[in-house]
């Protein structure tokens, strides 16, 4: 199905005022290759009538379904590995010696997408940090696509899902078989607390986080969202948290309040005046 240049134009403004998600000129390919199913759902035969549909007014669900469609929800467990390691022996640690008088740690997945991020975090608390087992952990992770958080609730996943980057141990432990699938018991599925959150409109009050993931979303985003969004993540912060990005973003020449953090694989980013160890709560 082609898509013809006005409906390309008028989809790509949608999304972009919709999600923040930037698709260029020559993303045609992309935007037909996802809106084509849709149609097909939708019972229209072309995109054509797609995008006519849109343009009416009282389009609202299907304008956010099409902006469900142009998400890229690509994810995986323990994805790019280091940033595990990097919470495990350095950030964690950290963490752990600063909030020993208060004995609460605060975690927020942005853009958590299906969910295997989130629980690749919770399982590397539960396997190395059993000292946490009495501290108040509060856990939660947000994507703008309702679809998605569903699935990550549900805590169900495919054989070929738990292939990519699941240890078999952790596998093991921490699911049960469901039929085909696999599916993470309960008591640790219920500790997050999946909800859905725009990254570009004004976000709800929210736990002040000791630890932001917020991986492989800004990538999607104009120079100008990045910024906001960064500065936004700033105030959601503790003052000696910590900021995960994807390996292709940075906080570098967007928002020069951030530090970066260079580590042997991959960096983190902490905010530039940062409480000394000493003076932490
Ligand atoms: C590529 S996935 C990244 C998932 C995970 N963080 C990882 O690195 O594996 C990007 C996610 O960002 C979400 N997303 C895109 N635009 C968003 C927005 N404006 N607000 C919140 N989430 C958004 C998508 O729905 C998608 O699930």
């Amino acid at each position: 199905m082609a898509i013809a240049t006005a409906d390309f134009e008028f989809v790509c403004k949608l999304v972009d005022q919709r999600t923040g998600i930037v698709l260029d000129k020559g993303k045609e390919y992309l935007v037909e290759s996802r809106l084509a199913p849709l149609a097909a759902r939708e019972g229209l035969a072309s995109l054509d009538l797609l995008v006519a549909r849109l343009r009416k007014p009282g389009a609202d669900p299907l304008a956010r379904k099409v902006c469900d469609a142009m998400t890229t929800n690509e994810t995986s467990f323990f994805r790019d590995l280091h940033p595990f390691e990097t919470l495990r022996r350095t950030v964690l640690p950290d963490l752990i010696e600063r909030r020993k008088a208060t004995r609460q740690l605060s975690f927020w997945c942005a853009a958590a997408s299906t969910g295997q991020e989130s629980y690749s975090v919770l399982m590397t608390l539960l396997e190395h940090f059993p000292q946490l087992a009495d501290w108040k952990v509060s856990f939660v992770a947000t994507d703008i696509c309702g679809e998605v958080l569903a699935k990550a609730r549900a805590g169900r996943f495919t054989q070929l899902e738990v292939n990519r980057g699941l240890p078999a141990a952790l596998l093991v432990k921490y699911f049960r078989k469901e039929g085909a699938d696999w599916e993470l018991i309960s008591d640790v599925r219920k500790r997050v607390d999946f909800r859905e959150l725009n990254l570009t409109t004004a976000w709800p009050a929210m736990p002040a986080a000791d630890v932001v993931f917020m991986r492989n979303v800004l990538i999607y985003f104009s120079i100008e969202t990045k910024k906001q969004i960064l500065a936004k993540a700033r105030r959601v912060m503790k003052d000696d948290g910590y900021l995960f990005l994807g390996g292709a973003e940075t906080t570098l020449n967007l928002d020069e309040a951030y530090e970066r953090v260079q580590l042997e694989k991959g960096s983190i980013y902490r905010k530039a005046a940062r409480p000394a160890l000493a003076a932490a709560a």
